[in-house]
């Protein structure tokens, strides 16, 4: 029996994608688990991920963080985004390290016990997001230093994020944080870990690997890429999002379907009800133009995605209740990607992934 909805989540094709992008770059692997490792689960993805070589986990939020640990995962994990007045004790107690991007996230990591807290220091070298801003750091890294010297922080880390926003841009990135590496160096800084790039800059840009890249997108077996795709780069897609035919309806020419009737059937044909919708990540703006393949065969999105389902009209094709209808998974095995889903609804393919709803069970295979 096909399942009603599911999202398969392949931990072999997770291991290799850690493997293959550590033997790309050369250096260590930080695998990125939040958001729920991308919205794969992110206690499997994390030990398969370790399994695959990563060193080190990366999450945005301590919460995401201590969730792994008490899941039992061991590794080094760093989390990066916190909010105001978050006291880091928890943290600490449960050995994560913290991104650091203020001076009052570092006094608030300087008084959590048991000392040291370990933290890598974030630094602003051009996205204007989180990150020391540049006007702070002289400030934050010379209390950094006393707060190191006197065994109140260790300081593991420094790193920042590009923004990918092209090749020359990132380049610039890495000569601020250069600098910032050597300012660091005269306070008598000197991180174990210099990390820069993501996905993205690990594959492109050679010199920005330093000791270790942050992978996210690459972990899970898709591109950061427009230009090129998952295969392209060496990479295999771990979700494969399913659901079986609900309903299967016979309809003369002219019938409207789905909300605003906009799509209106040519001639008589079938219907295929796929109980996926906008509530379960299926984006709404891809109404009409999202591929889906119904029994192996390539169809698309037929009017309005509603709430918990679309429709596909399969023309005069044999489809029963419970046939097999995949949504997106790996495009080598001839199925639509999530980046098609991205593409059909002017996103990324890293909004398809994050935003299949809890109402979709995730099984693991291997
Ligand atoms: C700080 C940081 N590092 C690494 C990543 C992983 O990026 P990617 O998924 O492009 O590899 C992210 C994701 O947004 C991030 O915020």
């Amino acid at each position: 029996m096909n399942p009603f909805r599911e999202a398969t989540i392949s931990l072999d094709a997770i291991a290799d994608n850690v493997r293959h992008l550590r033997a790309l770059t050369g250096v260590a692997v930080i695998g990125v688990v939040k958001a729920n490792a991308y919205g794969h689960g992110a206690p499997a993805v994390a030990i398969a991920a370790l399994a695959g070589g990563a060193t080190r986990l990366g999450t945005a939020t301590l919460d995401e963080a201590l969730a792994l640990r008490r899941a039992g995962i061991t590794a080094p994990l760093l989390a990066w985004l916190h909010e105001p007045g978050r006291r880091f004790d928890d943290a600490v107690e449960a050995g994560i390290e913290i991104g650091i991007s203020s001076m009052e996230q570092l006094m608030a990591a300087s008084e959590a016990t048991p000392a040291p807290a370990s933290i890598h220091l974030k630094v602003d070298t051009g996205l204007s997001r989180n990150g020391i801003a540049a006007h702070d750091l002289e400030r934050v890294l010379a209390e950094a230093a006393r707060l190191e010297r006197i065994g109140r922080i260790r300081i593991v880390g420094i790193f920042s994020h590009l923004s990918g926003a092209s090749i020359a841009d990132d380049r610039e990135q890495l000569t601020r944080y250069e600098a910032v590496i050597e300012q660091a160096a005269s306070f008598g800084i000197h991180p174990e870990i210099r990390h820069l790039a993501a996905t993205a800059g690990a594959i492109d840009i050679p010199e920005a690997r330093l000791d270790a890249v942050r992978i996210g997108i690459g972990l899970y077996g898709l591109s950061p890429f427009a230009d090129r795709s998952s295969s392209d780069l060496g990479l295999r897609p771990a979700m494969t999002l399913r659901a079986s035919v609900a309903a299967v309806r016979r309809v003369p020419a002219g019938s409207g379907v789905s909300y605003d009737y906009a799509y209106r059937c040519e001639k008589d044909t079938t219907l295929a009800l796929v109980p996926l919708g906008y509530a379960d990540g299926i984006p709404r703006q891809a109404s009409g133009t999202g591929p889906v393949l119904v029994n192996g065969r390539p169809h698309t999105v037929a009017g309005r995605i509603a709430m918990d389902q679309f429709v596909v009209d399969v023309g005069d094709e044999p489809v029963e209740v419970g046939d097999e209808v995949i949504v997106f998974g790996d495009p080598t095995l001839r199925q639509p990607s999530a980046t098609d889903w991205a593409d059909a609804a002017g996103t990324i393919n890293y909004e398809i992934v994050t935003r299949i709803g809890d109402r979709v069970p995730r099984r693991t295979v291997s």
